[in-house]
């Protein structure tokens, strides 16, 4: 298992600032949810957590260190992103971008293992990918191809994985088939995952911790009932709803109305 904070982290592009002097811990071994409107800074939040953006001021602590401090590949086996908008290498096999998820296990002779080949294989067949490995990514549909960068996350099978947005183009099934093998990784092996869903309905059934956001900061966070209320809805959506008892899960559920001038 694996920790990862912000600590009064602030940064932004160019000029802009876009987080806010942010402090966050994301619970160890546990599911948490990002949601929060366009533009809020979630995607952001992600990259920073991931080191793929410097820190303005403040730092992000993996495992107890400041992650600037950490070697690449350390940081890779420790966690995994998933881009909200992931770009593959042209004319690379579903296959190929699968096993690119394993580079950062290689040694420095970068020796391929019998272990590699069994993450990649296992990875291709809890997504359902089987069928399509030998498929050039730029060839399939916006779901599978969403389908073969988590393959790829998931044969990296680092103990923390940050995901963005990973069920945006999945139909209903594919993104409960999607939301359950991120479920099934953390009950399984414990594994730390934090992803960003606009769905509030589904977050609220597959987070054990809901971070809302709002404008580069943190507007609330906690249990989906904790989170999740009709005035918290209104804050950070600016949109009323009704939020319900699930009558078969018992996770909160809204019922948005349409956005009004008073919500
Ligand atoms: N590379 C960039 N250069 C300049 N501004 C950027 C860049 N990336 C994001 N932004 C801006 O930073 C702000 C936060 O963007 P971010 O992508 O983190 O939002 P988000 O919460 O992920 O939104 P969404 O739900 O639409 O994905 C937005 O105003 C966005 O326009
Ligand atoms: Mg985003």
């Amino acid at each position: 298992m694996t920790t990862i904070a912000a600590h009064e982290l602030s940064l932004g592009y160019q000029r802009q600032k876009i987080l806010h002097e942010l402090s966050l811990v994301l619970p160890e071994g546990r599911v948490s949810v990002l949601v929060g409107s366009n533009g809020c800074g979630k995607s952001t939040l992600l990259k920073a957590l991931a080191r793929l953006l410097t820190p303005w001021q403040g730092n992000v602590i993996l495992e107890g260190y400041d992650i600037q401090q950490q070697p690449t590949k350390a940081v890779a086996r420790l966690l995994s992103l998933l881009p909200q908008h992931p770009v593959a290498p042209e004319g690379i096999t579903v296959r190929q971008l699968v096993r690119l998820g394993r580079h950062p296990h290689q040694g420095w002779l970068a020796q391929w293992s019998e272990q590699d080949e069994r993450k990649v294989e296992e990875a291709l067949t809890r997504t359902e990918l089987n069928a399509f490995a030998e498929r050039r990514v730029e060839t399939l549909s916006g779901g599978q191809r969403q389908r073969a960068w988590i393959a790829m996350a998931v044969a990296q099978d680092t103990p923390l994985m940050l995901l963005d947005e990973p069920t945006s183009f999945l139909d209903l099934a594919h993104q409960m088939e999607v939301l359950e093998l991120l479920a099934s990784l953390n009950r399984e092996s414990g594994k730390t995952i934090v992803m960003v869903l606009h769905d509030l309905n589904l977050a609220c059934r597959y987070a054990d911790h809901i971070v809302a956001m709002r404008e580069g900061r943190i507007l609330a966070q906690g249990t989906p009932h904790e989170v999740i209320t009709r005035e918290r809805v209104k804050e950070i959506f600016h949109l009323d709803c009704q939020v319900i008892d699930d009558p078969y899960f018992h996770t909160p559920l809204c019922i948005p109305f349409a956005r009004r001038e008073d919500a």
